[in-house]
Parts: structure tokens; sequence; C-alpha cells
């Protein structure tokens, strides 16, 4: 009897739940597209409230087209963007002993030291906020901004002007300019107390407490951000004049000068003592008050530091062990299988909505054919995700016991679900393809997702939602279309405006952003063209050889004969392979990309690429070879080094070779380049050219 209550008033709510949906978003629209709402301030907000509540109770009610889903997402409009003077780095992950050993012994090896040599390591627990950069001039804040994209962020100088631990005068000078970075979080206690005042206010409540940083941060009306509780605390440097020789140092100065630091931090010189420490840290999280997510290793020596430098956006003197992913249990509704950009299809678990760790999840990877077979997932079988960070959630295993014989086997399609070609696996590769390359429009969606992605154009406003509607309605479908649209618009017969959803406001922002795109890096441009296996590293990497697009486009071409200089040239680029080699060649070699390129080159302007660090260097864009033994840095490190000073480094001597890098032992490269009349450099001179 009393079960059958219970069902009644869970589908009660249920039926609940989708009406006030409904009615919420025809509120909406009425407010926000037509400019003329029907109801009250005061009946929306309790409508609002009542939705909230049920989503609370039921968070496996909850839709993608919920409002609390969609609207209500603060609007990065409004805030300065601000290039940081030294990059925002993010971090590299760890997850067992044997990575972290894995860590050390790379740091080793790129410093050239022997197995059993110590390296002494800072650790601190990593607490889950959001990053901050904050400038001091001549001991005065000057400049607070986000992290953004790590070259460039948001000015949120009033806003952290706010926020109690975070001085706006320091007690001393130590640096002219001094760069303080750290995270900003809220506390458990205060996260709580926050979401009961939300709720009482009839307010959006925060899914954990770092959305709920996040969100007090970045908030136009500085008035909100002081309400919030918000903490800092110090875990590094940005620009500065060197004051001192460890990490452990910086931060005992910096908590001197006023920041909070984290508490716990300690320095080991052994595997068993990070291990140890790591277990004490996990013990303890729960009694700290605040979500900490990990424990970040850093090398102690700051020289060290400086040697080791970065790959591509991460430290190589630093990593961040994680904590065990979180895990819950529910239900496969169903398997789709979604077509990525180079044709991938990947097998999606749509999942009865759950709570992991503070967030909804209601899909789950489950990576490719043979994982479904292996772990033998069925639809409609209960199952273990888990979450780990900003990973995508995965289906861990199938709980057997719990099958009452309805569960269905998935066959995967031989076929792409999107265009209907045949799906195929190239050699032993565990990935299966679609095979109708330009007629599939699903890859086509993708590829102009990435296109418009963050480290590609950065296009604001232009989301998947976006793209996935105006590639449906045939207003954008290739990515010169992009910047045809705003002259499109004007003969549409339906004009974008019009359209479900759109104001002139948001139609006019995005316009601006896409005409603000129009004037391109090349190595993001180069990305952008989503070439298999070209991420941004290789996209840099293929920048900074070529120096501008119409020379890289030309001789990708010549490559074409693997016998050409073009193509050695190539395969003489740091990471590039074969493979790799055939992916850009088959790119430039497809006459259709040819077009999209000579469309995009009218709309836009791509820039020679400018290399990084380079004062004082007297080897931009140079070619360079390494041969032989170095005794005072590995060869990795000496690459890093030529190529942080703007030069290329090559793996073979050629009459385009501009200097040779002779260590002990060097044999063959070294005839030749004397041969060819190539400038040779012992590795005493190397180093005295930048030290
Ligand atoms: S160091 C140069 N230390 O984690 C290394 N980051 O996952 C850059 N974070 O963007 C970061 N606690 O926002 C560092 N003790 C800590 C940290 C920490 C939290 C955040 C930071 C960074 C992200 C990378």
């Amino acid at each position: 009897m009393s079960a059958s209550l219970f069902d009644m008033k869970e589908l009660d709510a249920k039926v609940r739940y989708g009406n006030l949906v409904q009615e919420i978003l025809k509120h909406d629209k009425a407010y926000y597209s037509k400019d003329a709402p029907e109801i009250s301030d005061a009946s929306y907000d309790k409508l609002r409230r009542e939705l909230e509540k049920i989503e609370l109770a039921h968070p496996e009610f909850i839709t993608p087209d919920s409002p609390t889903q969609t609207v209500g997402a603060v609007p990065s409009k409004g805030f300065k963007k601000v290039r940081h003077a030294l990059p925002m780095l993010s971090l590299s992950n760890v997850f067992s002993e044997d990575d972290v050993q894995d860590f050390l012994d790379r740091i080793r090896r790129f410093l050239g030291m022997s197995k059993n040599e110590s390296v002494e390591l800072l650790a601190e627990p990593k607490i889950d906020g959001l990053s901050c950069s904050l400038r001091y001039e001549n001991r005065k804040l000057v400049m607070a901004a986000t992290r953004g994209d790590g070259a460039e962020g948001e000015d949120i100088t009033l806003n952290v002007k706010t926020i109690k631990d975070i001085p706006h005068e320091l007690p001393e000078n130590i640096s002219d300019i001094l760069e303080v970075r750290g995270e900003i979080y809220m506390g458990h206690a205060e996260f709580d107390a926050l979401n009961k005042a939300q709720e009482e206010a009839g307010k959006p409540l925060f899914a954990n407490p770092r959305n709920a940083a996040a969100g007090s941060v970045r908030q136009l009306d500085v008035s909100v951000t002081k309400a919030r509780p918000l903490h800092f605390y110090a875990y590094g440097l940005g620009e500065h004049e060197p004051f001192s020789t460890t990490q452990f140092d910086t931060i005992q100065i910096l908590k001197k000068l006023g920041f909070q630091i984290t508490k716990g931090i300690r320095v080991f010189d052994s595997l068993k003592d990070i291990m140890e420490n790591y277990e004490q840290v996990l013990e303890g999280r729960s009694s700290l008050g605040y979500d900490i997510d990990g424990v970040v290793y850093k090398v102690n020596d700051l020289k060290l530091q400086t040697r080791l430098g970065y790959v591509s956006r991460a430290p190589r003197w630093a990593t961040a062990h994680k904590f065990p992913a979180e895990q819950a249990v529910t239900k496969i509704k169903d398997i789709d299988i979604q077509v990525g950009r180079t044709g991938a299809l990947t097998p999606v678990a749509r999942l009865e909505p759950i709570t992991v760790g503070g967030v909804v999840v209601s899909n789950a990877t489950l990576h490719n054919k043979d994982e479904i077979e292996r772990k033998g997932v069925r639809i409609g079988d209960m199952v273990v995700v888990q979450r780990a960070g900003d990973v995508i959630p995965q289906v861990v295993r199938v709980l057997k016991e719990k099958r009452d014989g309805n569960e269905q086997i998935f066959i995967f399609p031989e076929r792409c679900p999107a265009c209907d070609s045949l799906a195929i696996r190239e050699g032993d590769d565990v990935v299966m393809r679609c095979t109708g390359g330009l007629v599939c429009p699903a890859q086509a969606v993708e590829r102009l997702k990435h296109f418009v992605s963050r480290l590609a154009f950065d296009i604001e406003g232009l989301g998947s939602k976006i793209i996935e509607q105006f590639y449906e309605e045939g207003l954008i479908k290739s990515p010169s279309d992009i910047f045809k649209l705003e002259e499109k618009n004007k003969v549409l017969e339906l004009p974008i405006r019009k359209r479900e959803g759109w104001g002139d406001l948001s139609e006019s922002n995005l316009f601006k952003s896409i005409n603000e795109k129009r004037k391109i890096e090349l190595n993001r441009f180069i990305y952008a063209l989503g070439i298999r296996q070209v991420g941004e590293a290789t996209a840099k990497r293929l920048a900074a050889t070529y120096g501008n697009f119409n020379a890289l486009k030309q001789n990708i071409i010549k490559a074409q004969d693997c016998n050409s200089d073009s193509y050695e040239e190539l395969l003489n680029i740091e990471d590039i392979g074969s493979v790799i080699a055939d992916d850009l060649i088959g790119f430039f070699a497809e006459d259709h990309n040819l077009e999209i390129l000579a469309e995009l080159d009218n709309q836009l302007e791509i820039k020679e690429y400018q290399a990084p660090d380079m004062v004082n260097s007297s080897i931009v864009g140079k070619i360079l070879v390494f041969t032989g033994t170095l005794e005072k840095m590995s060869r990795q490190e000496a690459k890093a080094k030529a190529e942080s000073l703007g030069a290329k480094v090559s793996g073979s001597v050629s009459k385009k070779t501009d200097l040779v890098i002779a260590g002990q032992d060097a044999g063959s490269k070294l005839k030749k380049a004397k041969s060819l009349g190539v400038e040779v450099l012992s590795e005493e001179e190397w180093i005295a050219l930048y030290e």
C-alpha cells in the first residue's frame, strides 16, 4: 500500500516537473525573445523555486532542456580580456604509484640524471576551485584575472578585491612586479549556507562548491561577489624577479606577505614517502571542510623547474596526483553511436541520470566495440559509472547479478548512423570509422564544432547547439560560411534574429565575435583544420617550421613525392612520423579541402608565426641539428631549449641546416656538416649562446 502511494507521489512529481519545465520555458521566451513577460517576476520566481526543489529531490528527472541547465549561466560578455604576462599553465595528471614513478623517471631522463639520484618534490593538497592570477605593481594590487585559455583571461579585479584573503597592498616590496597565482574556492559550510539562502530567495542552487565559487566571481554586479564567502590560497607565481631558490621558500615568503597557503605542504625525496603522504591526505580529505581532488607535486628546486620548462600547456616539473574517481550505480537506458570529427564511431551509454561526486551524469562513454564486448554491457543493465575530474564519465563494470532477463545485447552497427556509409576498422585500430568522409553530415558538424572551439578560432556564441542548428538549416555548411553569415543574414528569408531564442542583441554579439576572429594566428588556424592527429602541439611545430600558411601548404603538397626534400623536412619535425605525415599529405591532396582553404583565404588573414621568448636570441628561425652525446643536458632538454629560443630542431643534416651542435663522439652527421660547410658548435659554445 505504502509503496504504491510512494509511486503515485513520484509520478505526480514527474508530471508536475514536466509541466513546470514547459511553463518556465514559455515565460523565458516571452521575456527574453519577445520582451513581453506574461507574469510578474514574483510569480516567475515561484515557478523556478518549485522546479529547483523537485530537481533537488529527484536529480534523475533533470532533462537537458530544463531551464536550470540552460538559462542563468553568467554572461561572459562584460569582462575585459587580459593577456597574461606569463601563460597560466594547467597540470598533467597521475593516478597510481607507477604513474608517479614514471613522472620522476621522465624528470631524471630530461635532466640527464642517473636513475637513483633523488629529486626533491614539494607536495601540496590540490584544492578544487578556480585559478586566478593577481598582479601587484610596487606592492599594489593592480589586476586580477581568470585563467581563461591560459594565454588570455578575464579582468575580474573589482570582484577579487572583495575577497578578504586577498591583500590590496603588500607589506614589503620583494619584486616591483609580482604576480601571485592561486585558487579561489568556497568551503563546505559556506557552500551549504549559500545554497540555503539561494533557496530561500528563490534563486538557482549551485551543484558544488567549485561552481559556486566560479559563479560568484564572474558576476558583473560586484556587490553579489562581495556577499559571497570566498577564499583564496596562493600556490605559485607568474611574472616576478627571482627572490628564492625553492618552491617551498617561495610559498613561505608568500605566506609572510599575507597570503593563505594550503595546510599540509611537505617536501619529500622518496617515492615511499610521497605515497604515504598521498594516502594520509586522502584519508583526511573529508574532515578538511573544503574540496580537494588530489595532491600536486612540484620539483622543489626552482633552477631545475626552469630547465624542465613545459610541454604544450603543462609544466614538466609538476603534476597532479588525482584521488580515485567517484562511482555510482545506475541503469543503461540505451546505447547510441556518436560520430566524431574523424569518423570514429563511439558508443555512448544513455543513463538514468545520477549524481556522481556532485555532478549529474546522464551519459557515459563505452569507448569502442571491443570494450562493450569485453565488459559484456547490455541495454537495460545496471552498471557502475565513474567520473574523475573533467574526464568524460565511464562505465566501469556491469552488475550482472542484477539482471532480470530483459536486457538486450547491443549490435554494433556496420554502417554510419548519420550517412549510412560503411564503417570499417583500419589495420589493428580498435576504432570503427565511418568511411563517408566529406559526405557524412555528422563528421561535417563535428569538424565545424572543432573549427570554432577554444583552442581553434574560439568564437564566442557559436556553441555546439548553435552549430548543429545552423548546419541543419543550411546556414553553415562549411567553415567559410561562418564568415559569410552576416552578409547572408541580410538576404535570408528568415533572418537569424527571428529564429527561436534569438534576440537582436545575441545576433549582433555573434557577428561581432565572428568578425573579431578574421585575423588568426597560424598555429590556431592549422589546429582548426582538424587534420587527424594534428593537435595543439603539432600545429605549433608546423607553424614554427613553415612560418606562414602558404609555405606550409606548398611544402606539404610537394611532400606527396616521398623522395622530395619537402618530405624529408616534414619528417624531420619533432614528433611527426610517417603516419602523421600521411594524414597531412592526405589532407592537402584532397581537392575539396583546397577549395575550402581558398574560400577561407578570401575571408581571413592568417598571421605569420611569431616565435615566443625570442628576445636576445640569435637563433630565431634557424635550423639546428644536435649530434653526439651532450654532457650537461639530455638531448630532450637541448631540443626544448632550442625551440624556446625560436629555433627549429631537425634530425638530419642537409644544406638547409644552419647550425650543428656536436657533443662527444659525433660521427656521420658531423662529417656531413663539415662537408657542406655548415657551422659547428661544441656543447660549451651552445650553452654560451643563451646563458
Ligand atoms: S600549479 C604551473 N598548484 O589546478 C602549474 N595548481 O589542474 C600550474 N590548482 O590551473 C598550477 N591547486 O587552477 C597548482 N597547488 C596547486 C593547485 C593548482 C589547484 C589548479 C590550478 C590549475 C589546475 C590544473
